[in-house]
């Protein structure tokens, strides 16, 4: 079994339903100076970072993004449709996303879930389009506060995490999967989890991730690669002790993402 961490430390901006194309620029040119400015005492090989604004501005941050040599950056939607096209108003397909010039896309994000009862196996079907159009998945998983309340934090994300993964059925598509652990009671809240309970989460969902490998005829040890983020209410100042933990590889941030102070100060927890 591996047990070396190689993996590089994710720092991703959720913008949710917040800038115009201009306001996006604004904020991605800020944050994307802020990592170039190394001077200022910012080391661009910490992390990668992503961006994952509104579907208006998705082919103009992309733009902006793709000559980007500090860092890898991601640039990606914040949901999708499972079909690849037809009579889905309002939605967006894969190859429209791709065409934006986006590597990757966000599925299951809690607010998916719980404000649009998006379902399990619907978001099941969107990550096996994602993945076979070759984006990079970002599923987001995490329990309500009274599933917390009630014991039941594990099975909620087992469940969420095993459905989304269901039609994965190759070793080689789960690598394509990054994992965000957002409690839901921590979104938006100002309420995080602390780094212990975000940690208990982090690796038993990489102990779940092992024996999906093992399923699909990998080694266990293939879950020491993949990244699970952290999400809910992640900011400059509770960054960093997120971060040290064995299992949490990066940061899914929302509001904090808006802010470029804010974001590459969370991007400089990861040092
Ligand atoms: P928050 O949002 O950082 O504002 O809590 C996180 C998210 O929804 O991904």
């Amino acid at each position: 079994m591996t047990t070396s961490n190689n993996r590089i430390p994710l720092i991703a901006g959720n913008w949710k339903m917040n800038t115009t194309p201009e306001e996006g620029h604004a904020l991605a040119t800020a944050i994307l100076d802020g990592i170039s400015a190394k001077d200022v005492g910012f080391s661009a090989s910490r992390c990668d970072i992503g961006f994952y604004p509104p579907a208006t501005s998705l082919a103009f941050i992309a733009g902006l993004c793709a000559e980007f040599e500090g860092c890898k950056v991601y640039v990606g939607a914040q949901n999708m449709h499972a079909e690849e096209s037809g009579a889905f108003t309002g939605e967006l397909s894969s190859a429209m996303v791709l065409a934006c010039g986006s590597d990757s896309v966000l599925l299951g994000h809690s607010e998916r879930r719980h404000i649009f009862n998006e379902t399990d196996t619907e978001i099941g079907a969107k990550m096996k389009t994602a993945v076979e159009a070759g984006l990079t998945a970002v599923l987001c998983v995490g329990e309500k506060i009274e599933e917390r309340d009630a014991g039941n934090t594990m099975e909620v994300v087992n469940r969420q995490l095993e459905a989304g993964i269901e039609g994965l059925t190759e070793a080689a598509q789960l690598e394509k999967v990054i994992v965000a652990y957002e409690p839901v009671w921590a979104i938006g809240t100002g309420r995080t989890a602390t780094p212990e309970q975000a940690q208990e989460v982090h690796g038993a969902i990489r102990e779940q991730l092992g024996a999906a490998f093992e399923k699909r005829g990998a080694e266990v040890g293939a879950r020491e690669d993949i990244r699970i983020l952290y999400g809910g209410s992640v900011k400059p100042d509770n960054a960093s002790e997120l971060l040290s933990q064995t299992d949490i590889d990066g940061a899914l941030v929302g509001g904090a993402s808006l802010d470029a102070a804010s974001f590459l100060g969370i991007c400089e927890g990861c040092g």
